[in-house]
């Protein structure tokens, strides 16, 4: 059986960290606040003129490096982002360009929060296909040039950031001791099109527009799917709850992810946990806590890794993988 296996992985933070007291500076909020609702303590945010290909350009780079490959390896990049440098082209070209990739394919996915679920999902697919040998899977965004600054609901949450993983198609026996993606599960449901989007768009308006939710929903809606497709994921395996290592969840909020444990009844000590730091990053949330949890030693090669996404759209998905 043919398995879509993570061999390489890398991240990208910009330079500049805006604190919780940085923003009370600006706004009508204040560190105990957002600490209290969120856990987020920091965030990190591109410099003027930093694009999302810059940051997914670094992070790929890195991810292909650690595999000990170099861009004629790679078949195809899926990058999921919902803050693209331009309307179109594909962000995705640009960061094969910059690579200075000219081989093969390279496209964009807009799941938003569950980007880079979609991707993996995506590059499962391509490889169990056949379609492609090497996928780069990446999910950058520059959240920050898309946020109100005023409103203090919504800009307290994102930050900046990229992820990447390479995967490679390898033969296993299709038992879950296999390395490699083991199960994938994405969903969408439009009905929540309206609890969190950005207000503006190309078909709509002429601009770009600002992030806007409604916080109580897409909270209610992201422990939900969150915890189901988790436990979906669990049950398409055959595997207990008991035998997974890492939960590496989408970084939203401290307390999705508490709830999410207290539905798994897992102990916190086996989720990864970066949002104190990083806030909310959307696509890139879970490829920068995996690599974080990867390159502090936490993972380790063979520990089975249970990621899900929640996100906009509604969208939500699970990928359970064998590192
Ligand atoms: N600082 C201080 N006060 C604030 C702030 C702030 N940054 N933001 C809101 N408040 C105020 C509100 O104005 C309100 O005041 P009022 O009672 O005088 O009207 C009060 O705090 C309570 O506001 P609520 O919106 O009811 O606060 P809630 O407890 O729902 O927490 C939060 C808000 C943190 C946004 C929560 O709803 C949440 O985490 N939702 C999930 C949203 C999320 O993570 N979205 C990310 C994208 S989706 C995803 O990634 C899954």
């Amino acid at each position: 059986m043919r398995r879509a296996r993570i061999i390489g992985w890398g991240r990208y933070l910009p330079e500049a960290v805006v604190s919780n007291d940085d923003l009370s500076a600006r706004i009508d909020t204040s560190d105990a606040w957002i600490r209290q609702r969120t856990g987020i303590r920091q965030r990190h945010v591109a410099a003027e003129g930093q694009l999302t290909s810059d940051l997914a350009t670094a992070a790929a780079a890195q991810a292909i490096e650690s595999a000990g490959l170099t861009v004629d390896d790679v078949d195809a990049i899926v990058l999921a982002t919902s803050t693209p440098d331009n309307t179109y082209p594909a962000t995705a070209a640009r960061v094969q360009a910059k690579l200075g990739m000219t081989r093969g394919f390279a496209f964009d996915i807009a799941a938003v929060c569950s980007g880079f679920i979609f991707g993996l999902t995506m590059a499962d697919s391509l490889i169990r296909t056949g379609q492609a040998g090497r996928v780069l899977v990446i999910g950058a965004e520059t959240n920050s040039r898309i946020l109100d600054w005023t409103d203090r609901g919504t800009c307290v949450l994102f930050g900046d950031g990229a992820g990447a993983v390479l995967l490679q198609g390898e033969t296993g026996t299709g038992t879950t001791a296999d390395h490699g993606l083991l199960t994938c599960h994405i969903y969408t449901d439009g009905r929540g099109y309206d609890a969190l989007k950005v207000d503006g768009g190309p078909s709509s308006s002429p601009l770009v527009g600002h992030v806007r939710m409604d916080g109580k929903e897409v909270f209610k809606h992201a422990v939900q799917n969150m915890a189901d497709s988790a436990l979906t994921a669990i049950a398409a395996s055959g595997l207990t709850p008991e035998e997974i290592d890492w939960i590496v969840p989408h970084q939203a909020n401290q307390r999705i992810i508490d709830a999410i444990g207290k539905r798994l009844e897992l102990p916190m000590e086996r989720f990864v946990s970066t949002v104190a730091d990083h806030a909310n990053t959307s696509a890139a949330s879970i490829p920068l806590a995996l690599t974080e949890a990867i390159g502090d030693g936490r993972i380790r090669p063979g520990d089975l890794v249970l990621m899900q996404a929640m996100g906009a759209g509604f969208t939500w998905g699970s990928v359970l993988a064998r590192l």
